[in-house]
């Protein structure tokens, strides 16, 4: 079977100073592939017409040009002709004159063509640009649209290269402006590019988020050559490979007798006044939660307080998947098993708890499973239990994904009374296995166990957003 002739292409598209070449270098050394700065293509050309004395305005002129010379692009190594004019291509007058070169369509056509070809001929690339996504490789299975406030966007560009701040955002503004007004292929966020907005995130996380996307891509296209392969069949999730998350250890299901429906009424009533008056928790798109049948709840996990908050999502009564430290607190036991709690064991691999799952699943109930596993910190989902995944698939029932905002900050590691913070919660749309796909087929649940830790990611940022914005709004 012949290796995908797809190359693997990261498309990273965003305006001056959005992070994109110190992002896209790091990118490309965490992941292991070339990186190629566009950018650095059109300086040189324009440094070429700045030299030979062509006006750029002159588009036959220039295009005759540039079609005659010969740039490389290596890391940051850049030559023209030969000659190595990584430095001569940063300077102001070639800021200026950039604009006009990068506005010629047929000067774009020829680079676009280089472009093609150097990623193609290394089997993909990290490319950083303004069109990568929306004309250079529109069917780049990662495409990254990254932005940043302006004032945050002046002050980076100001520490890299000097200069005060104010003119630096003045000509930040103006090339903005070229930028996404010109006529040929103007910045834009191309049709299904991911817009990160890096104001106030670490580069390592911006690095991280953008190589999840990486991996998963990969593991989507191998899905797809195995998938070619191998007839499509089950496998237990027992089997599956690239996860550390726990998996789950059996343990009798109890509480469904009328004194753990109460406890569970009881408990629900108390979470609610908590969540409503201390965090003044909103719940937006609760429409979403199915009304009848199982499903299974998959939410961020950032803080203890998370179990109480996503209580309140429905007022269906949830089973919960919990961790064997919980059975541990002797006067927690009863409560824990009126929840109809699930125990889950870290690193050993036990069927019978799974089975557990399921028979909750499939006896038409909602179960509450963290697919992080543990509780963690930052803005990331990196990483989560495909089991989760296989266990809804088997019990044919949807995953609805869960963003809590705010919890992380209400209640961090080690608190042991949480802060008043502004908490919400968005609720995902439920998921399943893409259309005329058999759910059986290994590819389809790898394949939605990546669009899973995307959506949940999804709603954890805008839930975050929304927290923070009502913070501010208190300050
Ligand atoms: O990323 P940079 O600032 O080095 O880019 C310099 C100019 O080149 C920028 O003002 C717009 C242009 N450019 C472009 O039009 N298309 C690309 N793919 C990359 C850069």
């Amino acid at each position: 079977v012949s290796e995908s002739t797809v190359p693997l292409v990261v498309a990273i598209d965003g305006p001056a100073g959005s992070g994109k070449s110190t992002v896209a270098r790091l990118v490309a050394e965490r992941v292991g592939l070339p990186h190629l700065d566009t950018g650095a293509m059109y300086r040189s050309a324009a440094l070429a017409c700045l030299r030979r004395g062509v006006d750029p305005a002159d588009s036959s002129a220039s295009v005759e040009l540039i079609r005659a010379l010969t740039i490389t692009v290596d890391g940051a190594m850049v030559t023209l002709d030969g000659e190595d004019v990584s430095t001569a291509i940063r300077t102001p007058d070639v800021d200026v004159a950039v604009g006009p070169v990068a506005s010629n369509p047929e000067v774009r056509a020829e680079l676009v063509a280089q472009q093609r070809r150097w990623a193609a001929e290394r089997g993909g690339a990290v490319m950083e640009g303004r069109d990568i996504a929306s004309v250079v490789f529109p069917d780049a299975p990662v495409k990254v649209y990254l932005t940043a406030s302006e004032e945050e966007r002046a002050r980076r560009r100001s520490e890299q290269l000097g200069g005060e701040i104010g003119s630096v955002a003045a000509e930040i503004a103006r090339r903005d402006h070229v930028d996404s007004t010109r006529a040929a292929d103007p910045l834009r966020v191309a049709d299904g590019s991911i817009v990160l907005d890096t104001t106030g995130l670490s580069i390592d996380d911006v690095v991280t988020r953008i190589a999840a996307m990486v991996d998963g891509a990969r593991s989507r296209a191998q899905a797809t050559a195995a998938s070619v392969r191998t007839a499509d069949d089950a496998s237990p999730a027992a089997d599956w490979p690239g996860s550390t998350a726990p998996r789950l250890t059996g343990v009798d299901l109890v509480g469904s007798g009328v004194v753990g429906r109460s406890l569970y009424r009881a408990l629900w009533v108390v979470a609610q006044a908590a969540n409503r008056g201390w965090f003044r928790a909103r719940y937006h798109h609760s429409d979403r939660i199915p009304k009848t049948g199982g499903f299974l709840l998959a939410p961020v996990h950032r803080s203890n307080a998370d179990f109480l908050l996503v209580g309140n999502v429905t007022r269906r009564r949830m089973r919960y998947v919990g961790k064997e430290t919980i059975w541990n607190v002797k006067w927690f036991v009863p409560i824990a098993n009126a929840l109809g709690g699930i125990k889950v064991d870290r690193g050993t691999a036990d069927r019978a708890s799974m089975k557990r799952c399921l028979e909750v699943l499939e006896a038409g109930e909602p179960l509450v499973l963290f697919p992080e596993g543990t509780r963690k910190s930052g803005p990331i989902v990196e990483e989560i239990f495909e089991g989760a995944v296989y266990m809804a698939v088997k019990a044919g029932v949807p995953i609805v994904p869960v963003g809590i905002g705010g919890s992380g900050d209400a209640m961090p590691h080690g608190a042991k009374l949480p802060k008043r913070i502004p908490i919400d919660v968005v609720i995902g749309h439920p998921m399943t296995i893409a259309a005329g796909e058999k759910s059986s087929s290994r590819r389809a649940q790898r394949e939605l166990s990546v669009r899973v830790r995307e959506e949940i990611q999804r709603c954890f940022d805008e839930a975050t957003r929304l927290s923070d914005a009502r913070r501010r709004g208190e300050a």
